[in-house]
């Protein structure tokens, strides 16, 4: 029982017993998020998270928190008992080896850092599309939603390594400044700013389950743009998007580029360009492509958009590449947190999703309805052809 603080002791001892001396700790709470905060305070009351005989260390599941003031909170309550480094919040997308993979694109090769910033980089779309519904889990999702369930952590992580400027080290603490650097620049919408950025939208049949409460409006899918008031990101529109019950599952981050600047070849009426897109593959098709234009042979110069691409598969062979939560679980126990989130970047996070969650919550954004097995609710292309552009499968459809 978590309530009672007496079963810690038990628990205290019984491990003792079973470690015969000096021996490492890691408690994993992967427990019901309102137990957060009794479980670390007990463990902290009944001195298991004294470090004499060896690490104690503290994973937390997600969510932490249901909005910014319940994660300062809960952060109040971690420090009471833990020092930071004994901390490791999970976020399991971190530990994907194609969002690892991101860092040593961007920072392991020269040739893709000069061009990544607003001089060349029109906007950038980060998909994550799930084929499952809510299922049977109803009751925490109805609470959560979309916003709280994928955009505050999942969705926000990827952008923050997109967006990011080059650590100094692959140190932890190096690693996790800039990403909260990167979150801090992106700016906080008012309420009206919301209603022109935000779509949500929910699967018909949501309704039906049974833990879900009658005409709830908990979205279950969002499409929102956002910006980044810096140098390197200004004016570039970060469109991001998540939801259940859609066509496919996949994952992908889109980098859109500039058009060419002048067209000195001959086009047809109303044909143009395509701009290059580099599309990073999280999954299930891990890997990156770039597409760019190529002359048609035995034409004069007409083009037409062709797809370089790497494959984790093709590349490195059928090896195993471990689960997002086996490699998270082994850099824990090794004491690296580079793969964990720290507090300040989960409260940055929170404070862009805040103002979302308060305009949905009072009901001042409608909610679109979209048929399973869909791409979404219309509305959320209108968001993207407003400003002319369009979402892109740059992984699947290439
Ligand atoms: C979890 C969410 O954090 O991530 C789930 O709570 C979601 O609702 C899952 O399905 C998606 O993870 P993955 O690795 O399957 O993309």
């Amino acid at each position: 029982d978590l309530s009672n603080s007496k079963g810690y002791l038990e628990c205290d001892d019984h491990l003792r017993k079973i470690e015969g001396g000096p021996a490492n700790r890691l408690y994993y709470l992967a427990t019901a998020p309102e137990f957060f905060p009794i479980a670390i305070t007990y463990l902290g009351e009944n001195d298991m998270t004294v470090e004499e005989e060896g690490f104690r260390r503290v994973i937390i599941e997600k969510p932490y928190g249901r909005d910014l003031s319940s994660a300062l909170e809960l952060t109040k309550t971690v420090h009471k008992h833990l020092s930071e480094k004994q901390i490791y919040r999970i976020d399991h997308y971190l530990a994907k080896e194609t969002v690892q993979n991101i860092l040593v694109f961007r920072f392991g090769n020269t040739i893709f850092e000069p061009i990544w910033n607003r001089n060349y980089i029109d906007h950038v779309q980060i998909t994550a599309a799930e084929k499952v519904d809510v299922g049977h889990r109803g009751g925490y999702y109805d609470q959560s939603g979309v916003l709280r369930d994928m955009f505050q952590n999942h969705l926000l992580q990827l952008l923050s390594l997109v967006a990011m400027e080059a650590p100094a080290s692959f140190d932890a603490d190096a690693l996790r400044n800039e990403k909260v650097k990167a979150l801090s620049a992106v700016r906080l919408l008012s309420p009206e700013e919301v209603l022109d950025h935000l779509v949500v939208g929910q699967y018909e049949g949501y309704l039906d389950i049974p833990e879900v409460e009658d005409g709830s409006r908990t979205p279950t899918y969002a499409a929102l743009s956002l910006y980044l008031d810096n140098w390197r990101w200004q004016g570039v529109p970060f469109y991001l998007r998540s939801g259940k019950g859609l066509k496919e599952k996949m994952t992908e981050i889109v980098i859109g580029f500039k058009s060419p600047p002048h067209v000195m070849f001959p086009l047809q009426v109303g044909e143009q360009i395509h701009p290059n897109v580099i599309s990073m593959c999280i999954q299930p098709d891990e890997g990156i492509h770039l597409r760019f234009e190529a002359k048609v042979p035995d034409t004069q110069a007409d083009m037409r958009s062709v797809d370089m691409d790497f494959h984790y598969k093709e590349s490195f062979g059928e090896v195993m590449i471990p689960e997002a939560y086996e490699r998270l679980l082994m850099n824990a126990i090794n004491g690296d947190a580079a793969l964990f989130t720290r507090a300040d970047g989960i409260e940055a996070a929170w404070r862009i999703v805040d103002p979302l969650l308060q305009v949905c919550e009072s009901g001042r954004i409608p909610t679109a309805k979209y048929k399973k097995g869909s791409w979404g609710p219309v509305e959320a292309d209108e968001l993207m052809a407003r400003e002319g552009r369009a979402w892109q499968f740059g992984c699947m459809h290439s």
